[in-house]
């Protein structure tokens, strides 16, 4: 099972970033933490941060019949993209759109997503849970139809 976790733009930031809001964990923590759950689950991971739309929506496309899944936090083009969201419809891979703060309680603007109608589903507000809460779904989905 492999999935490609997708970050956007300023999460290469996380650490310094707002730690008030996204924490103290860096981007590279997270993956480091979220390698060894895969490790122990036997799933295949792969990163990409990207602060440019256009390298988003690439990488998309080439996951089609490269990868099982997407984790995606799109960062602050979740409230913005077309395109990324076309991207996602586009190539049919399940997707699980994440965020580690609750967009819902921030400002009105990032209420909006306009990827989660074509996500399955989306977790928020967890921090860098949130993307290990994916991974559990992904691992629970496989061991279901195993
Ligand atoms: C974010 C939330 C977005 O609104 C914001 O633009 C980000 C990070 C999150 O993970 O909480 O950059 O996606």
């Amino acid at each position: 099972m492999k999935v490609l976790i997708l970050n956007g733009p300023n999460l290469n930031l996380l650490g310094t970033r707002k730690p008030e809001i996204y924490g103290k964990t860096t981007l590279a923590d997270i993956e480091e933490n979220l390698r060894k759950f895969a490790a122990e689950n036997n799933l295949e991971l792969d990163f990409l941060q990207s602060n440019h739309e256009g390298a988003l929506v690439d990488a998309i496309q080439q996951a089609k019949g490269n990868y099982d899944y997407l984790v995606i936090n799109a960062a602050a083009y979740t409230h913005t993209s077309v395109a990324i969201r076309d991207a996602v419809e586009a190539v049919e891979i399940p997707a699980i759109e994440v965020h580690l703060s609750n967009i819902h309680a921030r400002e009105e603007f990032r209420h909006h997503s306009y990827l989660a109608p074509v996500c399955v589903g989306q977790i928020c507000g967890f921090g860098q849970y949130s993307y290990l809460m994916a991974l559990q779904y992904i691992v629970g989905k496989r061991n279901e139809n195993a």
